[in-house]
């Protein structure tokens, strides 16, 4: 008999690796201990997945409506380009997004955030 990983503290299930690959970008709103509901944009490349907290650090602009990249993603409003794993600006427009991360387990997308992932709509 095989036993299954148990999830380790912080660590939450978002949603299906499929479902992302499908949709290319999947939200999840969360508890943040110090902001309440947060929201998150759970990206996925071709190849990897990532997660970033759904608004720029520029002006706020939705990153889950950016268009994606191999490895980034453009914010809508002002073409900043942020690394969809470590949250990075690549091209220095503004600040560094905050990145969660992320891995796939058993066919479906978990990130380590701070707070559980609330009921998706
Ligand atoms: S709001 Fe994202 S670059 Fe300005």
């Amino acid at each position: 008999m095989t036993t299954q990983p148990q999830p380790e503290p912080g660590e939450y299930y978002l949603c299906s690796l499929k479902e992302l690959q499908k949709e290319g970008v999947v939200v999840v709103d969360f508890e943040h201990p110090k902001y309440r509901k947060w929201e998150l944009a759970l990206f996925w490349d071709g190849e990897r997945t990532g997660a970033l907290d759904n608004f720029c650090p520029h002006q706020g602009a939705m990153l889950s409506y950016g268009m994606i990249f191999p490895g980034e993603v453009v914010c809508p409003l002002h073409s900043a380009v942020f690394d969809i794993v470590t949250g990075e600006c690549l091209d220095r427009y503004t600040y560094d997004a905050t990145a969660y991360e992320t891995f796939v387990r058993d066919g479906g997308v978990w990130a380590q955030l701070p707070g559980r992932p609330l009921p998706r709509k």
